[in-house]
């Protein structure tokens, strides 16, 4: 099969099309003939530094944590799926015409395998962070780096609880935001005065996707350190504020609720752009530049 795999580490130039052994699906596991993958920043951050987290990354590597497509093997123990079935979700190198997938939800039959393949790792996100900080309905949020792929489910994933959500974006995309139910406001200095003015009574909690160094100033707004989080400033618990860098155990749940929301018109991911697998690297040179609307997904034929 065909699949984009790294030979060494670097940038998004190291990735190459390269003919590579099938996976098969292991127990609990299922293998799908891959219709489309999602770009993540993170995959370009392995791919450049050789380990993610306390593990080396070894070579060749193949690329992708999350995809759709149609099954064609059902590992021991899976009952909830049948070769056939259209489904979405994390696995293992998804950039390829076959992977396996450890996790996943049925695909709505109205919701297109590019889409579906974009959802998992944001979904999963915003859901986790959502939750961990503990933010409630009725209150009011503010999500800095807005307009990304966890952005664009964060909020709307808010909305759809009865939270008020403030995100910063640069100014083209503000009409994104408002037309994901969010209140716009630009990034950068002056945040604190442009929030106030936008709520007088104050902030309950605030999100940073964006790892852009805003800890003190979201905990200016906020108050209460611990209701500030990031998912991509390591440096956040030093503040008193909460990181949350690892994803939850058990996923299917919320694919699924996502897959309904999707179905009822209440959740959308824009894409910035779609590639064919031949233009991996181009994908993850756009992703690496820090400034896409939604996500990008490679799509295969
Ligand atoms: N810890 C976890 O569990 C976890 C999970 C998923 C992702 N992440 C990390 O979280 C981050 C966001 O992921 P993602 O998939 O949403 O990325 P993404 O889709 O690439 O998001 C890029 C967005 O960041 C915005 N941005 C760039 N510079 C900014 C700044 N200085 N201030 C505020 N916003 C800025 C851009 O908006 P403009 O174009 O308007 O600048 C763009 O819309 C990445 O670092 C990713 O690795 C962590």
């Amino acid at each position: 099969m065909k699949a984009v795999q790294f030979s060494e580490y670097g940038g998004p130039d190291v990735l190459r099309v390269v003919d590579a052994v099938e996976p098969h699906a292991g127990p609990g596991q299922v293998r799908i003939a891959v219709r489309a993958a999602g770009v993540n920043p993170s995959d370009g951050l392995k791919i450049r530094a050789g380990r993610w987290r306390d593990r080396p990354i070894p070579l060749p590597s193949g690329v992708g944590v999350e995809g759709a497509g149609i099954v064609d093997e059902v590992g021991a123990g899976v009952i909830d799926v049948a070769i056939g079935d259209a489904v979405f979700g994390y696995g293992i190198n998804t950039m390829a015409q076959y992977a396996v997938l450890t996790h996943w939800a049925r695909k709505p039959d109205c919701l297109p395998f590019d889409a579906a393949a974009g959802f998992p790792v944001i979904v999963e996100t915003a859901t986790r962070i959502l939750a961990q900080v503990g933010i409630k309905p009725g209150e009011t949020l503010l999500v800095n780096g807005a307009a990304g792929g966890v952005g664009s489910a964060t909020i709307q994933l808010a909305r759809y609880h009865g939270i008020t959500v403030i995100g910063t974006a640069s100014a083209p995309k503000h009409d994104y935001l408002r037309g994901l139910g969010a209140i716009p406001t630009t990034y950068g200095p002056g945040l604190v005065e442009r929030v106030g003015k936008l709520a007088p009574t104050g902030v309950n909690a605030a999100l940073d996707l964006a790892g852009s160094g805003v800890i003190p100033t979201l905990i200016a707004l906020v108050g209460d350190p611990s209701r500030v989080l990031s998912i991509a400033d390591f440096t956040a618990p030093q503040y008193g504020a909460q990181g949350s860098f690892a994803a939850q155990k058990n996923p299917e749940r919320v694919l699924a609720e996502a897959g309904r929301l999707y179905s009822a018109g209440a959740f959308r991911v824009a894409l910035e752009k779609t590639f064919p697998l031949t233009q991996a690297a181009e994908a993850y040179t756009l992703s690496a530049a820090g400034h896409v609307t939604g996500k990008i997904v490679i799509t295969l034929p």
